[in-house]
C-alpha cells in the first residue's frame, strides 16, 4: 500500500531491467517495487515512495524493518566475528540453542540451527528416516514446505512449484487436508464425526503400511494452501490434531509440525513463545518443531 508518493523520476526501471538480465527467474517477485530501505512497518523504494508493508518478509519479519535493537546487536557482532562454519564452535549459537531449549515445551531440548525453512524441512525428514529406519513420509495436500528438492516434493500448494522438476524423490505420500470449508469427503461439520480421518485407515490399507512411515509432516496452519487450520469449523477445533498425535504414537511415526507464521504475526509478536502458543491452541506438543524462520528481523541464524 503506497502511503506517500514521490515526484522524483522513476529510478526503478533500470533495476528491474538489470534484475531480469542478471537474476535467475526462479527468484521471482510479487511486485515491481525496488526497495531501498525500511523502518518499522514502512518500506521506501528507490523513488522514495513510502509503503506500509503488510507483508514484512512474508510474515517472518515480526519485529519490523531494521529494528534498532537488531541493528545494534548485528553491528556489534559483525565487528567481532561473523562466520566460522563447522570448523570451530561459536559462543553465540551455543547460547541461542540453550535459550531455545529452555523455552521450548515438552521434550524439545535440542536445537538444529540452519539457514532456511527448506533446509529445516529436509533436515527433519532426514532425521525421521535416520531415527526410525523407515523410508516413507506423509504430507498434506495444499502444503508448502520450501524450494529444496525434498521440500519441493512435499509441496502441493501449487503445481507450478513442482513443474519441470519431476521425477521428484520417492517415498512421499499425500493426505487430504482436513479443510471443513472445502471438505475432501463432502461432509459438513455438524453431521461429521471427523470422518476425513478415516482416509488414514484407507491409506494405510491401500497405499503405504504404517510401519514403513517415518513421519507425518504438516503445517498446523497452512499458509500457501490458503491459511487453513485443520478442521477448524469442526466443534472441537483441536480434535483432528490430537487424533493425529494418537495415530503417530500408535504406529511409532514421528509428527513433524512446521512453523505457523500466520499465528506468529499477531500484534506485538516476534517471540518463539508466540509461535508455541499456536501449539497450545491445538493442545498438543510436537516431538520436533520446525521454526527455522528468521526471528531476528529476517537474519539467517546458522552461525
Ligand atoms: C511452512 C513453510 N515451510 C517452509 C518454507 C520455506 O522456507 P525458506 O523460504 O526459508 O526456505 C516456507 C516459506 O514460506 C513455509 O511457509
Amino acid at each position: 500500500m503506497v502511503v506517500e508518493r514521490s515526484r522524483a523520476a522513476d529510478l526503478s526501471q533500470s533495476y528491474l531491467d538489470k534484475g531480469e538480465r542478471y537474476i535467475a527467474p526462479a527468484n521471482s517477485r510479487y511486485f515491481n517495487i525496488v526497495a531501498e530501505r525500511g523502518e518499522g512497518s514502512y518500506l521506501w523504494d528507490v523513488n522514495q515512495e513510502r509503503y506500509l508493508d503488510f507483508a514484512q518478509g512474508i510474515a517472518v519479519n515480526n519485529v519490523g524493518h531494521c529494528h534498532p535493537k537488531v541493528v545494534e546487536a548485528t553491528r556489534k557482532q559483525i565487528g567481532k566475528l561473523i562466520h566460522c562454519s563447522a570448523v570451530t564452535h561459536h559462543t553465540l549459537n551455543v547460547a541461542l540453542a540453550e535459550k531455545l531449549a529452555q523455552i521450548s515445551p515438552g521434550d524439545l531440548d535440542c536445537v538444529f540451527l540452519n539457514n532456511s525453512g527448506g533446509e529445516a524441512v529436509d533436515a527433519a525428514i532426514k532425521m525421521a528416516r535416520f531415527v526410525t529406519g523407515r523410508p516413507n513420509v506423509i504430507a498434506f495436500n495444499g502444503g508448502f514446505h520450501g524450494r529444496t528438492l525434498l521440500a519441493t516434493t512435499l509441496t502441493t500448494a501449487k503445481a507450478h512449484y513442482r513443474e519441470g522438476y519431476e521425477p521428484l524423490p520417492s517415498g512421499i505420500f499425500f493426505m487430504d487436508h482436513p479443510y471443513c470449508f472445502r471438505c475432501p469427503i463432502n461432509k459438513s461439520p455438524s453431521s461429521c464425526a471427523l470422518d476425513c480421518f478415516d482416509l488414514f485407515e484407507q491409506m494405510f490399507h491401500r497405499v503405504v503400511k504404517p510401519n514403513s512411515v517415518a513421519a507425518i509432516i504438516l503445517e498446523p496452519v497452512q499458509g500457501e494452501g490458503g491459511v487453513v487450520a485443520p478442521a477448524s469449523s469442526y466443534p472441537d477445533g483441536s480434535a483432528y490434531m490430537r487424533r493425529l498425535r494418537e495415530i503417530c504414537d500408535q504406529h511409532g511415526i514421528l509428527l513433524i509440525l512446521t512453523r505457523c507464521k500466520q499465528v506468529s504475526v499477531a500484534p506485538d509478536s516476534g517471540s518463539l513463545l508466540k509461535i508455541l502458543a499456536s501449539f497450545r491452541m491445538f493442545r498438543l506438543w510436537p516431538k520436533e518443531l520446525q521454526a527455522a524462520f528468521r526471528w531476528p528481523g529476517s537474519l539467517p541464524l546458522k552461525n
